[in-house]
């Protein structure tokens, strides 16, 4: 068993990411899971900030500590002291610590129960250095890397279609997941961006200028971020009705972005998550999971 700690941000696609991705899961904390499994696809998750693995569990915290250790470790607790714990832990073990150049980081965790943990994972990835204004092109709707990347991650798909690519934000993320990554856009000049964006890069993906509407072959998933009305809602409501209708023939899997209460009438697809997501006072974004039927 393992402990999945998330960033404090988007809590509900967090937990949605992992169960698509790894599999159920059980809510220790705010931030804690309790999950059966870890692989290589926890590596993709974008709200995932560490992985630990259950050394022990129970609820002698003395019985926990006396379990067996490895050398040069730190160790930490989280929902209590750390110094009186780790006072015991050191009477215990005579092992070597090391705060800053440890091999091994040893976790206490007292909830309900207690785990004795060893951190086995932490994803530095905070898409900082991909945000749309450090790219070769700009664009001022773009959403950040990370929900880009959650949002394929809620798709389950390794590939997909973004028929509203603009600058190739989505496709970036899927590109750098070494995902197989299409991209369509009804304007030129934005393909063109999204080409420059992608190979400034090192990527590449496969794009057209299409109407969406118009796409034809079958996806295994369409993760994209719909036009939004600079207006008002009703401005992107038709489009969205009419894409929706469209998109039972190209796939069974939609992650969307969209602009929050203009997808209202679902077109037979089946809800599986909706997200809302602030993004400024006049906008904020639902990220919409639909699978067909
Ligand atoms: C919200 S932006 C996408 C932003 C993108 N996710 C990014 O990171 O840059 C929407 C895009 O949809 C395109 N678009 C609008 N109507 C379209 C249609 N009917 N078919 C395809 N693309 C369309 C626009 O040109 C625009 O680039």
């Amino acid at each position: 068993m393992y402990i999945y700690r998330i960033s404090q941000e988007h809590r509900d696609i967090a937990k949605a990411e992992i169960e698509t991705l790894i599999g159920p899961v059980v809510s220790l904390d705010d931030n804690l899971f309790l999950v059966e499994s870890y692989g290589p696809k926890a590596k993709k998750l974008a709200y995932t900030k560490q992985v630990y693995k259950i050394l022990a569990s129970g609820t002698d915290t003395q019985e926990l500590l006396s379990s067996p250790i490895e050398d040069n470790y730190r160790f930490d607790a989280i929902g209590e002291e750390t110094l009186p714990l780790a006072d015991r832990l050191y009477a215990l073990h005579q092992k070597k610590v090391s705060l800053e150049q440890y091999d091994h980081h040893y976790v206490l965790f007292s909830l309900e129960t207690t785990y004795f943990t060893e951190e086995i994972y932490v994803n530095t990835d905070t898409g900082q250095e991909r945000r749309a204004h450090q790219r070769a092109y700009n664009h001022p709707t773009s959403m950040h890397p990370l929900l880009a990347k959650a949002m394929i991650n809620l798709s389950g798909a390794t590939s997909f279609i973004d028929p509203f690519c603009g600058a190739g934000g989505i496709l970036i993320e899927g590109a750098k997941m070494g995902y197989e990554v299409l991209g369509a856009d009804i304007s030129e000049e934005m393909i063109e961006r999204a080409e420059q964006n992608l190979k400034a890069l090192g990527y590449i993906a496969q794009l057209s200028v299409q109407d969406a509407l118009t796409i034809e072959s079958e996806y295994e998933a369409v993760v994209t971020d719909l036009p939004y009305g600079k207006n008002s809602v009703l401005e992107s409501k038709e489009l969205y009705d009419q894409f929706l209708e469209h998109a039972k023939n190209i796939t069974s899997t939609l992650v969307l972005g969209s602009q929050q209460g203009s997808l209202t009438d679902l077109h037979g697809w089946t809800e599986a998550y909706r997200f809302p997501v602030y993004v400024h006072k006049s906008l904020t974004r639902e990220i919409l999971v639909l699978k067909k039927g």
